[in-house]
Formats: C-alpha cells, sequence, structure tokens
C-alpha cells in the first residue's frame, strides 16, 4: 500500500437544504487513512450543474450523503460531477492505479471538496490521455444525456432533422456535436439577446444547422429557412430543456407521432402543451432523467457509452463546453480560512445562476 501524507479536506458543504447562498459553507477536516479496499483522491475539477443547486435546494430526487466529517456532523458535500485523480490505492483495489484519473460513478459523491476516500465502486476510471480536465469534468452529465436522447427515442438516420430548446445549454452544445458526428441536422432555438448573432455564429462553429431565436420562433406564418430541407420528412425529435409554454411552437414543428423528451425545466414553468398536439398531431411526451438511466443499465453498457464519447472527443468532435474556469484555492499550497473559501465558493456560485452568463461555471481545485 502506498502511504501518502493525508491532506486535509476543504470541502463545501451543507448540514439543511435551503437556498444556497445561506445554507453552503467551506469545512475542512482531515481524510480518513487509506484502508485495503479503498482509494484516496484528489479532485481537479468540478462543474456547478442546475441539479446542484436543485440538490442543495432539497428539490432534487437525489438525496446527498449527510454523515459526519471530522468535527461536522450531519453535514454533506456538495455537488454530484467532477474528476479526480486517484492518489492512494489500498492492497486489494484491482483494475486503479495511482495517476489513474476518475469520474463520479453516481450522483450525489460530493464532488465540491479537494479530497476525497472512495471505494471502487464510486468511480470509474476514463482513460484520459487526449482529454482536458474541464471536459472531463463535465463527462458524465451532459455530453451522456445528448448521448442517450439521441440515441434513445427514435432511431435517427443520417440527414434527419431533429429541434431543440435552450440549444446554448451545456446538454445543447453536446447534443449539436453528436449529432452533427453523426450526420444529424440541428434546428437550435435560444433566447433572443443581445448578442444574438455572436452566439448564433458559436453555434454554427461547432455544428448548429439552423439557429433560431425563441422570439423568432414564436412569430406567427414565418417561413422557415429550413423549410426547404424537410420537405417530406419533418422533424423527427424534439428536446425540451426549458419547459412553459414557449414549448408548443417547438412541438408544432414536430412531424406527425414523433417524440418529444422533456430533460429540465429552466424557466421553472410547467410544461403547457395543447390538447391538439396529442390528438391529431399524435406526438408522444416522454420525459429523460440521465441518473434513471445509470441506475437501470448495466455498467457494461454506460461504459460502452462513454467510450464512444471519449472517442468523439479526442477526434475534437466534441469540444470543452464553453465555461468559465475558477481556481477556488483550498489546497495545500494556500492556508485561507474557512470563510475566505466560503465567500470565494460564493462568488462563482452566484456567476452559475446569472441568466444570459453564457458559460459554466468549473471549480478548478488545482
Ligand atoms: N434530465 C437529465 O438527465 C438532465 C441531464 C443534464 C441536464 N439536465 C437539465 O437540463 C437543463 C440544462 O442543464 P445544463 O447543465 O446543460 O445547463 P447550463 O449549461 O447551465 O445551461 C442553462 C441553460 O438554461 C437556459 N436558461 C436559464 N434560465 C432560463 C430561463 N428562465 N428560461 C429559459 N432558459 C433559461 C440558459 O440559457 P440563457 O443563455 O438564455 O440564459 C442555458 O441555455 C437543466 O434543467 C438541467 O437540470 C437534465
Amino acid at each position: 500500500m502506498f502511504v501518502h501524507k493525508l491532506p486535509k479536506v476543504r470541502a463545501i458543504t451543507f448540514n439543511k437544504y435551503g437556498s444556497p447562498t445561506e445554507v453552503l459553507r467551506a469545512v475542512t477536516y482531515q481524510l480518513p487513512p487509506l484502508t485495503p479496499t479503498t482509494l484516496h483522491l484528489k479532485f481537479l475539477a468540478s462543474p456547478i450543474n442546475p441539479s446542484d443547486i436543485n440538490q442543495i435546494e432539497g428539490v432534487y430526487p437525489v438525496k446527498p450523503n449527510f454523515r459526519t466529517l471530522g468535527e461536522h456532523e450531519k453535514t454533506a458535500v456538495a455537488g454530484n460531477e467532477g474528476v479526480a485523480q486517484v492518489i492512494g490505492v489500498g492492497d486489494k483495489v484491482e483494475d486503479i492505479k495511482i495517476g489513474d484519473w476518475v469520474v463520479m460513478g453516481k450522483s450525489a459523491f460530493g464532488t465540491w471538496r479537494t479530497h476525497a476516500d472512495a471505494t471502487p465502486d464510486d468511480v470509474i476510471r476514463i482513460p484520459h490521455e487526449g482529454i482536458g480536465i474541464v471536459r472531463a469534468a463535465t463527462l458524465t452529465v451532459n455530453p451522456c444525456s445528448a448521448y442517450r436522447m439521441l440515441k434513445d427515442f427514435v432511431a435517427l438516420k443520417e440527414g434527419d432533422f431533429i429541434i431543440q430548446n435552450g440549444a446554448n445549454s451545456g446538454v445543447g452544445q453536446a447534443v449539436i456535436q453528436i449529432a452533427k458526428a453523426w450526420n444529424i441536422n440541428t434546428i437550435n432555438i435560444i433566447r433572443d439577446r443581445q448578442n444574438f448573432q455572436e452566439l448564433k455564429d458559436f453555434l454554427k462553429s461547432i455544428g448548429a444547422t439552423y439557429v433560431i431565436s425563441d422570439k423568432d420562433l414564436q412569430a406567427k406564418n414565418r417561413e422557415f429557412e429550413w423549410n426547404k430541407d424537410i420537405e417530406g420528412k419533418g422533424i423527427a425529435l424534439g428536446l425540451n430543456c426549458v419547459c412553459g409554454k414557449s414549448v408548443i411552437s417547438m412541438a408544432k414543428l414536430l412531424r406527425h407521432s414523433s417524440p418529444l423528451i422533456t430533460y429540465g425545466a429552466m424557466s421553472r414553468q410547467p410544461l403547457t402543451i395543447p390538447a391538439s398536439q396529442l390528438i391529431f398531431q399524435d406526438l408522444r411526451f416522454f420525459g429523460y432523467w440521465m441518473a434513471r438511466w445509470n441506475k437501470e443499465n448495466p455498467k457494461a453498457k454506460r461504459m460502452e457509452m462513454l467510450n464512444d464519447i471519449i472517442e468523439l472527443i479526442k477526434q475534437g468532435k466534441l469540444r470543452d463546453v464553453v465555461c468559465e474556469e475558477n481556481n477556488w484555492g483550498g489546497d495545500d499550497k494556500e492556508d485561507v480560512s474557512d470563510d475566505v473559501l466560503t465567500q470565494r465558493f460564493l462568488e462563482i456560485f452566484k456567476k452559475a445562476t446569472e441568466e444570459f452568463r453564457g458559460a459554466k461555471q468549473i471549480i478548478k481545485m488545482i
């Protein structure tokens, strides 16, 4: 067993549900010693995803693990996604070695911290050559959701068209790029904004076929620029990140009997659909949740998906999500107080909740 000096863990935690700015605080505790069957991890980076926020608020179905961390009782470490490097491996652990990069095997691990002890079941080793820290830290949620939604609901053929709202989201960017790699065309709806043209150009640069604002989509009697392209085949799949009334105009464009998948509710509004879209258009409405898919499917199928996605990354077909990388600190190089770490984290957190920010916030621990 490789024995290393046990580091102090600096973690962003909460001990009750509530508004993140009120309940989150940094704590420090000693990493528990390695056992023959455990691993020691050093986190490299973690994103702040919308579901992390919902989890802290207590409205996400996956509940965190409230437990004792050092002297802190009933405390949960926040964060569900991230990439870590293995820095300690128990004698009886097979197939994982020091230096490997791992991502989380399930939600609610608590990734907003500098170090953690884990079991091999908690993690998935990834072949990280050719993958940057940001893409590795954001691998298991957004690209996997995009991959599954494009694959599992309708048999898309090369040249087919799909439509999605929230197209500049992390999931939306992955949908555009994976679809492009599979020769599927995407019609992408984003909210109107001052820098609409700039965002449109960016989404086209990563492979979007068409980009339209929600306002233009809702304008009556519009001749859409893609009408000629979809003649005879229509739009085969809709992906809904946003909910609210704006989904009506997107759903109206889907071909008869096609699926509309709801995976997010960024507007925090209910999904509003007229009966005619069910009765006459015969649309099929589904929900998608990555956590459920992970639970219901064997690890081998998950590995097959991750390997496909990693291959796309290595081929340059799936870039880093648009992001801001934030050096949170917290490692041994800097001996700052928990209060300072809390304040630093909340500043990053604030950016993650700003509308039209256009970038995922990444917390870097190195
Ligand atoms: N079901 C699943 O398995 C699954 C998996 C991954 C993600 N998700 C969900 O998918 C959604 C996007 O996640 P993400 O990680 O891709 O998010 P993200 O990268 O943080 O992007 C957030 C997106 O939401 C848009 N948005 C923010 N506030 C909005 C509002 N009031 N009305 C309409 N659009 C708004 C943003 O657009 P602007 O630029 O216009 O602000 C942006 O496109 C979240 O709801 C998340 O929980 C679900």
